[in-house]
């Protein structure tokens, strides 16, 4: 019986977490969001890699990858959430399932951030929460797989 094998991916400028404008973002590092993320895993009894790009197509590259390898993918795509058909296309081309996250709640922002090219491609989107965004995702997304393959 093999465990569960979830993909973390972080777009742009998250990287920058806990420097990058704190006050919508808030003090947590990109360290220490995958540090939750990996004690939340082993709890879950699912294996867990986190990814972070500036670059579109490393994030494609990498979701391509993920087809033979992982089970599920947690993704907070940053701007490109906004803006990559490409990133959108890539899985929907993998059709792994997908949870999309966001730190800030998107829809009380600037208009531009209301609408995501992920959405309709992914299972569902957690936005607002912060770095809990990514927790609730993460459980979310184990839920969905314990569901969907009840004897793996
Ligand atoms: C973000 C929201 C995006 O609009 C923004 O471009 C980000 C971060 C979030 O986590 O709140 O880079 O995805």
């Amino acid at each position: 019986m093999r465990l569960p094998n979830i993909l973390v991916l972080h777009g742009p400028n998250l990287n920058l977490l806990g420097q990058r404008e704190p006050g919508v973002y808030g003090d947590s590092t990109l360290a220490d969001i995958n540090r939750v993320l990996e004690d939340d895993a082993r709890r879950l009894n699912v294996r867990l890699s986190a990814l972070q790009s500036n670059h579109e197509g490393v994030l494609v590259d990498k979701i391509h990858d993920a087809r033979d390898t992982h089970d599920g993918i947690l993704i907070n795509a940053g701007a490109y959430t906004h803006t990559s058909v490409a990133l959108r296309d890539a899985i929907a081309a993998v059709n792994l399932p997908t949870v999309e996250v966001h730190l800030s709640n998107i829809y009380r922002r600037e208009a531009f951030r209301h609408h995501s090219y992920i959405a309709p491609v992914a299972i569902g989107q957690i936005s607002g929460f912060g770095p809990d965004s990514y927790r609730l995702g993460l459980h979310a997304l184990v839920n969905y797989l314990q569901r969907s393959q009840p004897d793996s």
